[in-house]
């Protein structure tokens, strides 16, 4: 297997399925859909999705006893991407930059990328419902929805992006229980979503969710370690996003808690922990494998 082809293959693949599932007619409210467009078409690493097809792929030899999966692969990555659009946003993380392009607010305006924000999780939630309506096992795929909707929200994402931004400038004490919530919540929640979804909808059992649960929480920290090392050490043009972003905002990063070296040790920890549950299945993934391992030293 080359990984890097195998990796473009999905990437292109997801591409190709946000372009599709974007593309309807939305009459007069086009410019709202061209502001939601403009976010989600950027090119984006596409990780969530990803993450979903490799964990089905766990627990089913095939995929094409599942339509309902690639509702579900369109919606988390809509759902990532609202969450960038109004994380950039001023009164976030104020930043111009995104997946290599001026941030959505910074071509639209902050009202559009408000509202596009508000109309890519709406979206997400009616394109996650085709696949409740298309689905082969129903209850696979209500259980589906009801963890996305779970970790996407207070739960989930938007509780640790709330807890991420009351942790900023107010001089509030953190300390690694505090920054671990935030990094669980605001950034592996998601991954734990597309990979559960995954294993839900071939099928797994109610205990090897749990399990891929725990692994997808430990890539998502680590995830998260990684994006802010980069916030310190990577380059702009790799990102694709500002870097001393994090310091700008005086947030409190693993990086500031713990130094660049233990920052760097701690990805690699929680990664190759990851990796030792995802290799205890029956079923081996070797591409989940070398992405999870990919992701240790991404520079982007
Ligand atoms: C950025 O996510 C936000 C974080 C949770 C760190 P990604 O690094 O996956 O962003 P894209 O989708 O590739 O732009
Ligand atoms: C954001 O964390 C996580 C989200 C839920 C969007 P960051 O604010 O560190 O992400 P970047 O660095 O802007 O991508
Ligand atoms: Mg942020
Ligand atoms: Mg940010
Ligand atoms: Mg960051």
């Amino acid at each position: 297997m080359n990984f890097n082809d195998e990796l473009k293959k999905r990437v292109d693949e997801v591409n190709s399925l946000m372009e599709e599932t974007l593309s309807i007619d939305t009459g007069l409210a086009e410019p709202l859909m061209d502001a939601m467009r403009y976010s989600v078409l950027a090119p984006g690493k596409r990780l969530r999705p990803i993450f979903m097809r490799e964990s089905a792929l766990l627990f089913s030899d095939s995929l094409k006893d599942i339509p309902e999966l690639k509702y579900f692969m369109a919606a988390i990555e809509l759902i990532h991407s609202y969450s960038l659009v109004h994380d950039d946003m001023p009164c976030i993380d104020n930043d111009e930059y995104r997946r290599g392009r001026k941030t959505t607010h910074a071509v639209y305006g902050e009202t559009n990328a408000l509202l596009a924000g508000d109309g890519l999780l709406n979206f997400a939630y009616e394109t996650a419902s085709l696949g409740l309506l298309n689905a082969k096992h129903l209850d696979r795929a209500a259980k589906a929805m009801a963890v996305l909707s779970k970790k996407a929200g207070i739960f989930g994402m938007v509780g640790g992006q709330a807890v991420d931004v009351e942790s900023e400038k107010t001089g509030k004490e953190i300390n690694k229980e505090r920054l671990i919530f935030i990094h669980e919540n605001k950034t592996a929640a998601l991954i734990e979503a597309s990979m559960m979804i995954g294993a839900i909808l071939s099928g797994a059992t109610d205990k090897d969710i749990e399990v891929i649960e725990e692994a997808a929480s430990k890539i998502g920290i680590a995830f998260q370690i990684r994006d802010d090392i980069l916030d310190v050490e990577g380059s702009f043009e790799e990102l694709g996003k500002p870097i001393g972003s994090d310091e700008e905002n005086e947030k409190a990063t693993y990086v500031t808690l713990f130094g660049l070296e233990k920052a760097k040790q701690d990805v690699e920890e929680y990664s190759k922990r990851a990796m030792d549950i995802l290799n205890s299945f029956e079923r081996k993934n070797e591409f989940l494998m070398e992405l999870v391992n990919s992701l240790i030293a991404r520079n982007r």
